[in-house]
């Protein structure tokens, strides 16, 4: 069976001249028409250390290609959206159906211009569930490359990280930073190319991503900046060659077992609650039936062990330095925490890819031991109750504790929450109520870093809680509870708290309630009035129409 699969529509069919002369006008020799066509594409674009360097590496990947002489590659970009630039404003709304659109563009290049084979490189949050969504819609053979984490920043004797330079303004407003301190911060928190360093989420995801197989061996945790990154990019294409010659798709890679490792990891290294939305999204876009459920099976039966930001110590880069993510997965293989079966893209198992790359080094503290771990079970925890009937996801670490009662404060934007933590209204023993934030109302479902960073700044961390129908940065922490739903602007209960109710959060019984009967909360329904939408045209609007509820992953397309 020759390679080009795809391509052959366009190239091997003498009805379609124009398209061959158009193909060959753009650079690809004739002779070359019978070859396989690989898309080579990305998220590059400037104004965004995640995506700044990422045509580089796809140019680096199209001459890997292009060097095996047995195939075509045809680079092409796509949009991203920054989540460290956008949050706390109205940028964020569009920061999750940006995935949407990563995801739609690629499928639409790729399904028009009939590629036989697909490299992508991903580097912001929305990047890499978009990314695989696609390759899972195709069903083509299909390598995702990282764009690789950002190296820490520094300033007096501390590291620095995105994360530092959201809470230095709970500090300054409350008198704990110097004025100059403040702008230092800002000017040495990301000093370079690459992803938000923490365990947040375009880490986790590209952690899951290469796990679940559909990356290249030590693509997650290799630096933007390192060697080893560009060695990734320039051995490519003979993956990407071995990937058509056997015809794996992302169909024989993306398997229950695999999405179940994936998901194990996401859990022993304490990753973001957005795994939960882009998991069931990339899982069901698979056409594999992935829950909230499923979910929290998987964090009852596996402990929290890295001491990863942001609510430990360490970066994705201090991961590296310990072996990557090949380390931890044979850490896992190890304690029959992985299973090493699944096929990965170098055509070979986790198992067999793992066996002559190196252990972890004995004197690591990153990882705890299974017989020590930072919490028992895993720390993404799925909440029912009557304001979230079909579930909210919440991040307990075991710092923050795992019950928490108190009053409700409400707020119906996340500018109006910024506003009442900044003013003070935010006291000891609240439960802050951001609402109306959903991926209908937001729109977007926009993550709510601004308000967790100004209440652990303001040092309200420890005796505050938050509840969102929106959802939370991966470098978000305190006691947060987030993905309520229904959300507030589809009628959801969420909507129906008013000051002062009392609210409990039990992540011990995975319950969410406010204390308020269900006759009362029958009555303020019916006084209830569904808002105007936020937006009334363009990309958000058509968001509105199609996007599905948080417990099924948000997906516009199914
Ligand atoms: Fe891109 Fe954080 S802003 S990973």
């Amino acid at each position: 069976m020759s390679l080009n699969r795809y391509s052959r529509v366009l190239t091997q069919d003498e009805s379609l001249p124009a398209s061959q002369a158009m193909i060959i006008g753009s650079g690809v020799p004739y002779e070359d028409l019978n070859k396989p066509f690989v898309g080579i594409g990305s998220t590059g674009f400037d104004g965004n250390p995640c995506n700044m360097h990422l045509t580089t590496l796809a140019a680096l990947q199209k001459k890997s290609v292009l060097d095996t002489k047995q195939m075509v590659g045809l680079l092409f970009n796509t949009i991203g959206v920054s989540d460290g630039i956008t949050n706390g404003n109205d940028g964020m709304r569009y920061s999750l159906p940006s995935r949407e659109i990563i995801a739609d563009s690629i499928e639409t290049i790729s399904g028009a211009h009939f590629y036989d084979g697909i490299i992508f490189t991903a580097g912001c949050d929305k990047n890499m569930p978009g990314a695989i969504m696609a390759m899972a819609r195709l069903n083509r053979p299909a390598i995702m490359v990282y764009g690789g984490t950002i190296n820490g920043g520094h300033f007096k004797g501390e590291k620095l990280n995105i994360v530092s330079a959201f809470e230095a303004y709970g500090k300054k407003i409350n008198g704990k930073i110097s004025e100059e301190d403040f702008k230092e911060v800002i000017k040495n928190s990301c000093p370079g190319p690459g992803a938000c360093g923490g365990m947040y989420t375009a880490n986790t995801m590209a952690t899951a991503i290469e796990v679940m197989g559909m990356s290249l061996p030590y693509s997650s945790s290799s630096p933007a900046r390192s060697e080893e990154k560009k060695k990734e990019c320039q051995e490519i294409g003979k993956y990407m060659y071995n990937l058509l010659e056997k015809d794996i798709k992302p169909s024989d890679i993306i398997t229950p077992k695999s999405i179940l490792n994936a998901l194990r990891v996401i859990t022993i290294l304490g990753g973001s609650t957005n795994a939960a939305l882009h998991m069931i999204a990339i899982a069901r876009t698979m056409g594999i039936d992935l829950d909230l459920d499923q979910i929290q099976k998987v964090t009852d039966t596996t402990p929290l062990l890295a001491d990863m930001k942001p609510s430990g110590k360490y970066l994705m880069e201090d991961l590296f330095a310990i072996g990557g993510t090949p380390a931890i997965m044979k850490f896992m293989l190890n304690e029959g925490m992985l299973d090493g079966s699944c096929l990965t893209v170098t055509g070979k198992t986790i198992a067999e890819n793992l066996e002559s790359l190196p252990d972890l080094p004995k004197d690591q503290d990153l990882l705890r031991p299974v017989s020590n771990p930072i919490k028992k079970e895993g720390h993404i925890q799925v909440l029912y109750g009557n304001i979230a009937k079909k579930g909210a996801v919440a991040k307990i670490t075991g710092h923050e504790g795992e019950m928490f009662e108190g009053k409700a404060i409400c707020f119906d934007s996340e500018v109006a929450a910024n506003e009442g933590i900044r003013d003070g209204k935010v006291k000891p023993g609240h439960v802050v109520v951001i609402r109306y934030v959903g991926p209908k109302g937001g729109p977007g479902m926009p993550e709510m870093l601004k308000p967790t960073s100004a209440i652990i700044g303001a040092g309200l961390g420890d005796n505050v809680a938050l509840i969102t129908d929106g959802r939370f940065s991966g470098g978000s922490h305190g006691f947060v509870v987030g993905h309520i739903t229904p959300e507030a602007m589809e009628g959801g209960e969420i909507a129906l708290v008013e000051d002062g109710d009392v609210i409990s959060i039990n992540a011990r019984t995975n319950t969410l309630d406010v204390k308020v009967s269900a006759e009362d909360l029958e009555k303020r329904r019916k006084k209830w009035k569904k808002p105007p939408y936020r937006v009334t045209s363009g990309y958000l609007w058509k968001y509105i129409q199609m996007v599905k509820d948080a417990s099924t992953g948000c997906l516009t397309d199914r």
